[in-house]
């Protein structure tokens, strides 16, 4: 193995670049020639390559995003787009791929090593956590402190004026980011896509909870977790408001903002060791594969198995945040 290629995709996420640094600096360090694709599987696509140097990754580590750009890439997903794709890597001298992204990123990655034999090594990067065979993936840390920060402030105004804010997070139909968020935002609900909560009865909840004397509210819900949408939420919780007029409601969509942002010190930290790892089972012999951190240890799992396993929830945070609710 003499040359490896690097690309994000999907979406981006905080420590994607503390990735990408280590990936190249431990790679130029055991001899190989790295190059960066652009934009993900699009730019794998167009050919644009662009070697990359220990200079080319300086003074990257504290930025959120990522340096390579990232992209949705629809051509790739086709079996003709794929073959192209296999192709140029071949004809560019590429002889192992790196990918920092989630679920969608692995699934190409799976083929190109199936259908035409690239080695793939993959690293977890997504704000959802929502990749089996790791803790945590790159992002998640950070996109959580962001919500919290944001539910913080929340907190001050609903306080003041006495309102629910029904807070929707991101999470593309898993409810890992919703979980933490309530959890250490101190929610009085959340609503998840894995749980199916009666919206009424969580409804009903709030209102005991204000009868009982707290003064506000915060409901977290992950986005695609209630089938009307969260403005619904916030309809049908002032529908059941009975004698408590004097409470209002609002929405927050915190969206995007839970993307961008300096990544956390346990997301560079994370993005710094499996780049490193990524680069020693690649340079190994180690392909279709995964790395992630268990349980403070490097462990790799298998891309198919990745693709194929849903993570599931850790539903003791959920109980742990019912009872500290009350
Ligand atoms: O997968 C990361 C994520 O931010 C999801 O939480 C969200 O559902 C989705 O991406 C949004 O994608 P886009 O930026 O393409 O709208």
């Amino acid at each position: 193995m003499d040359t490896i290629g690097l690309l994000t995709s999907g979406g981006d996420a905080p420590g994607m670049n503390a990735c990408i640094r280590a990936v190249v600096r431990s790679a130029i360090g055991k001899g190989l020639r790295v190059f960066g694709i652009r934009d993900g599987y699009r730019g794998l696509l167009a050919g644009t390559f662009e070697e990359m140097g220990l200079r080319s990754v300086g003074n990257i580590l504290q930025r959120g995003g990522t340096i390579l750009g990232t992209s949705r890439c629809e051509e790739f997903k086709t079996e003709e787009g794929c073959r192209q794709a296999a192709d140029l890597l071949r004809r560019r001298g590429v002889d192992g791929l790196v990918v920092i992204g989630g679920d969608g990123t692995f699934r190409g990655a799976l083929d190109l090593h199936e259908q035409h034999g690239i080695p793939v090594v993959g690293v977890p990067g997504t704000i959802d956590n929502d990749v089996v065979g790791t803790d945590y993936t790159l992002g998640f840390d950070t996109a959580v402190n962001t919500a919290l920060e944001a539910i913080d402030r929340l907190r001050d105004t609903a306080d003041s004026l006495r309102r629910v804010f029904i807070v929707e997070v991101m999470g593309h139909g898993h409810g890992y980011l919703a979980l933490y968020v309530g959890l250490v935002g101190g929610a009085d609900a959340v609503l998840l896509p894995e749980v199916s909560d009666d919206v009424a009865t969580t409804c009903r909840a709030i209102w005991e909870g204000l009868a009982r004397g707290k003064r506000s509210s915060i409901v977290v819900v992950a986005e695609g977790a209630a089938a009307g949408g969260t403005f619904e939420i916030a309809e049908q919780l002032m529908g059941m408001a009975d004698d408590m007029d004097n409470v209002d409601t609002r929405v927050c969509v915190l969206g995007h903002i839970q993307r961008g942002g300096r990544p956390s010190a346990s997301d560079r930290l994370l993005g710094s060791i499996l780049g490193n790892a990524a680069v020693d089972a690649i340079l190994s012999g180690v392909s279709n594969q995964v790395v992630g951190r268990m349980k403070g240890k490097t462990v790799i799992t298998p891309l198919r198995q990745v693709v194929s396993e849903d993570k599931g929830l850790p539903m003791d945070l959920l109980e742990l945040m019912h009872r500290l609710s009350t």
